[in-house]
């Protein structure tokens, strides 16, 4: 299995720490790929860090990581909520994947209580902040170890 674990992250998220940061903080993306980047090494990883506000761009994105990577980490941001189209691409990944969303979405408007990325994904983290990008390669990196 390749050493490589693919992020991905969903729309609206390149505009992290500026957009809404009483709900996503002040961090930005480039901060959250840094210490994505930093934890990856400390776990012997690489990582291929990703964002796009499209649908089909995350879909390509997943294609490319049943060649290249081990594990997936996906922030599908408000897709999370409505793609049918990325629930499918997760099925046809073979390693594990972690869902995050960086808000506690349970603790929001009812039409974010529900994921079609959940019926895909190992393991969900929501509401730890960024943080939850290093939960999950963490949990990913763990996985992928004992396969
Ligand atoms: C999000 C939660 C989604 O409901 C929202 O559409 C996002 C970000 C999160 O990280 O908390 O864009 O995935």
């Amino acid at each position: 299995m390749p050493k490589l674990i693919t992020i991905l992250n969903g729309p609206n998220l390149n505009l992290l720490g500026k957009r809404q940061p009483e709900v996503y903080g002040h961090e930005t993306l480039d901060d959250v790929k840094r210490a994505c980047t930093a934890l990856a090494a400390e776990l012997g990883y690489d990582i291929d860090f990703q964002q796009s506000n499209y649908e089909g761009g995350l879909v390509e994105m997943i294609h490319a990581a049943r060649e290249t990577s081990a594990a997936i980490v996906i922030n599908p941001a408000a897709y999370t909520h409505t793609s049918v189209a990325i629930l499918d691409a997760l099925n046809a990944f073979d390693g594990p994947v972690g869902e995050v969303h960086i808000s506690n979405v349970h603790k929001r408007e009812a039409f974010r209580h529900h994921s079609y990325v959940s019926q895909r994904a190992d393991f969900v983290i929501a509401g730890a902040g960024t943080e939850g990008y290093l939960l999950a390669l963490r949990r990913v990196a763990s996985l992928v170890g004992g396969m």
